[in-house]
């Protein structure tokens, strides 16, 4: 088993770091192997992405990547940019399915922003497309307008695009995860999101979803515009169950719903594609105001390493070691800032990391 280790920019470092910590602590056989992304590569290599960094990606069981990007590569050409690498590696490993689980721990119902009674045992699951939508669709680009309501002006486009085959496997993927959840007691239900009121990439997504669901018959299906999804998910988030949808919608939704949990900093996130290899990310960014000072919560990325070690590596009793380290340590009421709240204690990146490994060898 080979685990490509990407830290990237800004708190990627320090939250890599401590998930390293963790994995290390798991008596398994595995090689692991660092390379450069995001900025950091660019500084060095002259591109986010380089050739050697997808390579060892390419040839790994799995990715453990940090974060990328800093608000001063901006103004670089697009290709050059950060957010290029992690985009590179989707396209390039196919990695099409994105877990993004908002589970809300009961030791942090105080810190959402919203009620208690709206997110106490919120446990849902967002299943993003990750490799097509807008993000990849072609033709993209700037030119001037020939038509429009301004002729001769400068405009730009983009072109958000699915196939068939796209939606079909996302849709299988979707109703295959809420089949295993019903199997540990859930509740079997999936929500597809669309705008197949305006958009007819969403009218395709919603019909395609609709024939797949037919093969589902034990998991009911519902259809939700993305609007709604976006309200629904602040006014009642415990009524789903699985969530699935395309690129763009997905970003967006599952950063709401994050915020849903406490902090955006306790959640994971996998990246499959068809051949079991997966990158596993928190689901959040490079927080460059906050990089180097020890302050960022390393949870997200050490729960990514669990998610890695269920997904990708085959080893379930480990990842449930994880957990419940973690479980462990907000119950011990260590927080880092993101998550602190009065009577809590206050702890940095690497005291959070330390005492998750601290946690687990007691077990
Ligand atoms: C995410 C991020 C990325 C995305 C960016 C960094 C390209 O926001 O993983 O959600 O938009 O997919
Ligand atoms: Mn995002």
């Amino acid at each position: 088993m080979k685990i490509a280790i990407l830290p990237g920019d800004g708190i990627g470092t320090e939250i890599v770091a401590e998930a390293v910590k963790v994995l290390n602590v798991l008596d398994l056989k595995f090689e692991t192997e660092s390379a450069l992304v995001g900025g950091a590569a660019f500084e060095s290599h002259g591109h986010p992405l380089p050739e050697s960094t997808l390579k060892l990606a390419m040839d790994a069981d799995a990715v453990l990547f940090g974060a990328v990007g800093d608000w001063k590569y901006d103004t670089l050409d697009r290709p050059l940019r950060p957010e290029q690498a992690i985009l590179g590696l989707r396209k390039n490993l196919g990695l099409f399915a994105n877990f993004r689980p908002a589970i809300c721990y009961d030791q942090l119902t105080q810190a959402s922003s919203l009620k208690p009674e709206l997110v106490s045992g919120l446990d849902i699951l967002i299943i993003r497309e990750l490799t097509g939508d807008i993000y990849f669709g072609q033709p993209r680009g700037r030119r001037i307008a020939t038509d429009g309501h301004f002729p001769g002006a400068e405009e730009a486009f983009d072109t958000m695009r699915y196939s068939r085959p796209e939606i079909e496997r996302i849709a299988h993927v979707a109703f295959q995860a809420a089949r295993k959840r019903k199997a540990a007691g859930g509740e079997g239900r999936v929500t597809s999101v669309d705008k197949a009121n305006v958009l007819e990439t969403f009218q395709l997504w919603k019909d395609v979803v609709t024939q797949i669901g037919l093969q589902y018959p034990d998991i009911a299906l519902d259809h939700m515009y993305v609007d709604n999804a976006a309200m629904q998910l602040v006014r009642a988030p415990k009524k789903f169950d699985v969530v699935v949808t395309g690129n763009m919608f997905g970003d967006i939704l599952s950063d709401a719903a994050a915020m849903l949990t406490g902090s955006i900093g306790m959640l994971p996130s996998a990246s499959l594609n068809d051949k079991g290899q997966g990158l596993y990310e928190p689901s959040h960014g490079s927080a460059p105001d906050i990089a180097g000072k020890d302050v960022a919560n390393p949870l997200a990325t050490i729960l990514s390493v669990a998610m890695m070690l269920r997904f990708s590596l085959n080893q379930p009793e480990a990842a449930a070691r994880i957990e419940k380290a973690v479980d462990s340590v907000l119950t011990q009421g260590l927080r880092t800032a993101d998550i602190f709240s009065e009577g809590t204690s206050l702890v940095g990146t690497a005291q959070m990391g330390e005492a998750v490994v601290k946690a687990m060898s007691r077990d």
